[in-house]
């Protein structure tokens, strides 16, 4: 508890390549939010490599948090709970903020709250429009994830569609790294795509035979690859900026195209996007779109929040405290690398 009497989150989040220590108040204030990124590391291999992500976890963890807390203004004294990133992610790169959080509050005699990646996205939405009307459908879009969930109430989450094989912003990734455009792949091809034409290559979306709401990028991926190769599509080439737009629009309608399906049969009040992949501009303009076409609200975190951060950890982690469900001790959370 502070001076004032507020009670304060501790949260950390390591499940991939950034290191982010966050406090979060009762009242859902962001106090701070660091966020190491690690990008440089793995830029030169084009993705992430898990080795060198835990131990650069390792190395980060004690000047983020201690940077976290002079941000806050507040001691680790004032810190009623501490909340991490449980799963799912890198497992070397979960256990280092596992076992930190864990560690501190073993010693402060705390409790610590394991929080769920995605789920942990999803809450972002709320932390800047604690409005939104139920039944939500949230799109979980990041580099390990593309997901559809719908939302009856606050913490009740029913999976309705995932990949069945690559993340979205793991197909952006991939294509930027054949290209030698740099890592992540998201922000350069927005960046090199603007100004480019959309509709000057065509790729069809998948399409599911079963009818399911889940996702499939790997199709995607292999036209992709196939229009490079066939029209000679390269980095300093002059049709870079059309194809990128084109793959880039493509990404998003697959993204989209299942949403709106997933809407009419849902029916729901609200919409989230959130996940790495919601900074794309595109993607935001059109989920807008799409969201306003149906008369409904919807919710997108502010770019800093749509990325991995320990802020919606420690918003969930509040959202859990005040459902009061009951809180396992520290010592039997252990680390899921898949989704729950
Ligand atoms: O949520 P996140 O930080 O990490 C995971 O949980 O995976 O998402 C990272 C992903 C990367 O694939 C990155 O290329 C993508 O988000 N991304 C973007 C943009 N900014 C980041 N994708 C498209 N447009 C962007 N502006
Ligand atoms: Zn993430």
């Amino acid at each position: 508890m502070d001076k004032s009497g507020r009670m304060n989150v501790l949260a950390v989040e390591t499940s991939c390549d950034e290191t982010s220590a966050a406090v979060v108040r009762d009242d859902l204030a962001v106090l701070s939010n660091i966020v190491l990124s690690q990008d440089e590391i793995h830029a030169p291999f084009g993705g992430v490599v898990p080795e060198l992500a835990s131990r650069q976890h390792l190395k980060s963890i004690v000047p983020v948090v201690r940077e976290s807390l002079t941000a806050a203004g507040l001691p680790l004294e004032a810190m009623d709970y501490f909340a991490v990133t449980q799963g799912p992610g890198l497992i070397g790169s979960l256990l280092v903020g596992l076992c930190f959080a864990k560690g501190l509050a073993y010693v402060h005699g705390r409790p610590v709250l394991g929080i769920d990646h995605i789920q942990a996205h999803i809450e972002s939405a709320f932390l800047e429009n604690g409005g939104l009307e139920f039944p939500v459908l949230a799109l979980v879009v990041s580099g390990g994830h593309t997901s559809l969930f719908v939302l009856k109430k606050k913490l009740v989450y029913r999976l309705l569609g995932k990949t069945r094989d690559d993340a979205a912003g793991e197909c952006l990734d991939k294509i930027a790294k054949f290209l030698d455009l740099g890592y992540p792949g998201g922000p350069v091809i927005q960046k090199l795509a603007a100004g480019g034409d959309p509709g000057r290559f065509a790729f069809s979306l998948p399409r599911m035979s079963d009818r399911s709401f889940d996702f499939s990028f790997s199709g995607l991926k292999t036209a992709a690859l196939r229009t490079i190769r066939a029209e000679k599509i390269s980095k300093e080439g002059p049709a870079l900026a059309d194809f990128l737009a084109s793959f880039e629009s493509a990404v998003v309608r697959a993204l989209l195209s299942n949403l709106r399906r997933a809407a009419e049969k849902v029916r729901p009040k609200s919409l989230i996007l959130c996940g790495g992949v919601a900074r794309n501009k595109r993607l935001r303009e059109e989920f807008g779109n799409l969201a306003a076409a149906d008369g409904l609200a919807f919710a997108i975190p502010s770019p800093k929040l749509c990325t991995d951060n320990a802020a919606m950890v420690g918003a969930l982690a509040w959202a859990v405290i005040k459902s009061r469900k009951k809180i396992p001790s520290a010592m039997a959370l252990d680390a899921y690398p898949r989704s729950k």
